[in-house]
């Protein structure tokens, strides 16, 4: 059996952060060390995604070509992907000449087998910048929450729009109207692959079954796929060089790009029945390693699996295998294993808001292996999960180091004080308890190795933990400081150092790093072999975090990130709803930075365009305001006149609906929204505090 493991390829617009070590790259790396240690054949390969909107966008704001942010973002990205040592045996990029080829040659046999036709559509055009604007090359309001929406996305509410949709739409680059204009796009059939898809599905051993119920769900409404876009950064639509392939359709066909890097055995992993296609017709492949030339007939003999995060699931069980479908040169994924996103301490995760954590930091700070471990055993990996520096700090400590670190260590100094190497005893006259205790190491091989084999990488994690505790309650009950008669004491350590080494060697593929350097101090080698060989004088390989640390990182975190109210309430018109969503505390400070005051409506009408707004004129004391509120439906313009409100008097003033904002009127409530009044008549101007 051969094992292809793809990760995603990471956009090339900024470094990674401990969201992508977790749904991803950890896993991926896991699962190809531990094919790799139990002798399969298995090739890792990944890499960048180079195309696409977002990176033409960063470009232009950073005043540079998208070639060099590809640049930067990838060496970025492969040194963070080194720093946790996820290791690839090929990591490329799709602005590549093997990607871009291989792109093209891929389409033009979808062509060729009837999948991809021409429609004439409706586009965003600017008038001045004198393009069509695709994707986010055009913002607006989205005309369900009047939030700010950015061509097919609302950021506020988070539904998806057809660009043609937004209300108020202009153009990114130079703020002018655009024009809806009729061009040409190229089209994939997806819906043509419906019930291929759905056997596909249906028929998969591996695949998790919260995959496939995802990807049956989307199978059931398939629409065709616009693949063209009418920009020049991506790969070129072979027959028209005016447009390039939609960067969901090339980039996966990036999986296969690199591994053609590694040279001709790219073949044997991606193409179908290649091993019968050799036996059948060698002429065509009398370059190749013949290694079994009888050919294996209705065998899969390739495993692909796909790791990805949560996010992108249906593009790698739903539309990547349709393209293969449709090409039909290429095997299938048996499995796409998709990871749980993560939240830091409690909150979802923001680039943009800079609630981040990025591997950089982490690594700077702690060791990558502590990363690892947690990540992986602070949940399982299709579930969603948390990441906090205190739950970190407390799982390393009194987990990692306190059972597994600790039973090593005590075997370890016990063994270098008393025989200065590992003492090899004869197995038949070990005592039951040592055998018991040996019966355990072989139980916890065949429980990791399925469990890992299912992506269970947590209850791996646990059966190893539980073999260190069985370790250290042996090593307790044993008092081996008690004991006298050497021989004795040699089978007690023994047993201890086997343990060890069984630790040690399941325990590789999550902690590469620190398994290896105690390994070097026994004289070992990743193997379940003990050598007797001399031990080096054992030192402290797992370090406790400290308080001081994890302090610091706190403070970073709370020091980077921007104000809650310039997040995700821009646009919105109404406090933020309590959701359960975890909130930090804050400082006396933090709310005197708020202008909050006592504000009397004057005018009020309603926006005849939008569903939800009104228009206020309010007094605040000292000046009239224009305000603009979500209220419409809960109040008629006419009773709003003369009462008493609390406005946000220092907001920066927004665009709803084409009418400008200056502050914003605090109201309670979903269902019934309620505006919030004074309770006793205070002046108007009054401040809030
Ligand atoms: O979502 C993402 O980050 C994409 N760049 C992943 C692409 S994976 C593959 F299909 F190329
Ligand atoms: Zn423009």
């Amino acid at each position: 059996m051969k094992y292809l493991i793809t990760t995603a390829l990471a956009y090339t617009n900024g470094p990674l952060h401990l969201g992508h070590a977790r749904s991803t790259y950890i896993p991926a790396d896991i699962m190809t060390r531990y094919l790799k240690l139990k002798g399969e054949d298995v090739i890792h390969v990944g890499g960048t995604d180079n195309h696409g909107v977002p990176i033409t966008l960063t470009a232009e704001k950073e005043g540079v070509t998208p070639e060099d942010i590809v640049e930067k973002y990838h060496n970025e990205i492969k040194h963070d992907l080194d720093s946790l040592n996820v290791v690839f045996d090929s990591f490329g990029r799709t602005h590549s000449d093997i990607h871009i080829k291989t792109a093209q040659e891929f389409y033009k046999k979808l062509r060729e087998n009837g999948y991809i036709y021409e429609k004439e559509i409706e586009q965003f055009y600017c008038p001045k910048c004198d393009r069509f604007l695709a994707d986010r090359y055009v913002e607006g309001t989205c005309p369900f929450c009047d939030g700010e929406a950015r061509g097919d996305h609302c950021e506020v509410c988070g539904r998806h729009l057809e660009p043609t949709e937004l209300i108020d739409p202009y153009c990114v680059h130079c703020n002018a109207k655009p024009e809806i204009r009729k061009t040409t796009h190229y089209f994939f059939k997806l819906s043509a692959l419906n019930s291929d898809l759905e056997e596909y599905i249906k028929s998969s051993e591996e695949m998790p079954e919260h995959v496939k119920n995802l990807a049956l769900r989307w199978i059931e409404e398939l629409h065709d796929w616009d693949i063209s876009r009418d920009i020049k950064w991506g790969v070129p639509i072979p027959e028209n060089p005016n447009q390039v392939m939609y960067v969901w359709l090339e980039a996966p066909i990036g999986y296969i790009s690199f591994t053609k890097q590694l040279g001709d055995v790219w073949k044997e992993y991606w193409l179908k029945n290649y091993e019968n296609l050799r036996f059948s017709n060698p002429v065509g492949y009398e370059n190749q390693r013949f290694s079994n030339p009888v050919g294996k007939e209705n065998e899969e003999d390739v495993k692909i699996y796909h790791f990805i995060g949560k996010d992108i699931t249906v593009h790698h069980s739903v539309f990547w295998p349709g393209m293969i479908l449709a090409n039909g040169d290429y095997n299938l994924p048996s499995s796409v294993i998709s990871g749980g996103y993560l939240t830091l301490e409690g909150r979802k995760m923001s680039t943009s808001k800079k609630w981040v954590v990025w591997v950089k930091d982490f690594v700077e700070n702690f060791e990558s292996d502590y990363l690892r471990y947690f990540l992986m055993i602070n949940a399982p990996l299709n579930r969603d999960s948390d990441f906090s520096w205190d739950e970190f700090q407390k799982r390393i400590n009194t987990e990692l180091i306190d059972i597994i670190g600790n039973f090593i260590h005590r075997t370890l100094v016990f063994t270098q004080r008393k025989f200065k190497e590992v003492p090899i005893a004869d197995k038949e006259s070990l005592k039951e308890e040592d055998k018991a205790l040996l019966m355990k190491c072989e139980e916890t091989l065949t429980n990791v190795d399925k469990n890992i084999r299912s992506y269970n990488f947590k209850d791996a994690l646990m059966n190893i933990i539980h073999l260190a505790k069985e370790g250290n309650t042996y090593f307790q009950s044993m008092e081996p400081w008690t004991i006298k008669d050497e021989t004795r004491l040699k089978e007690v350590l023994y047993t201890c150092c086997t343990v060890v080494k069984y630790i040690l060697y399941l325990l590789y593929p999550f902690m590469p790093k620190k398994t290896l350097e105690i390994l070097d101090l026994m004289g070992e080698e990743v193997d379940l072999e003990l050598r007797g060989k001399k031990l080096k004088k054992p030192k402290v390989i797992f370090k406790k975090v400290e308080d001081e640390d994890i302090k610091k990182m706190k403070e970073k975190l709370m020091a980077s990130k921007e104000p809650k109210t310039d997040g995700k309430n821009k646009g919105k018109n109404k406090t933020k709803k309590s959701n359960g969503e975890k909130m930090e505390l804050i400082g006396i400070d933090y709310f005197d930075n708020l202008d909050l005051r006592v504000a009397q409506i004057l005018e009020a009408e309603d926006i005849p365009k939008s569903k939800k707004l009104l228009k206020l004129i309010v007094d605040i004391g000292d000046e009239k305001r224009q305000v603009v509120a979500g209220i419409k439906g809960h109040y008629e313009p006419e009773e709003l006149v003369g009462k008493k409100i609390v406005l946000v008097c220092n907001l920066k003033p927004a665009k709803l609906c084409g009418v400008e904002s200056q502050g914003m009127v605090l109201a309670a409530g979903d269902d019934v929204v309620a505006l919030l009044t004074p309770d006793k008549d205070v002046p108007v101007g009054s401040k809030i505090c």
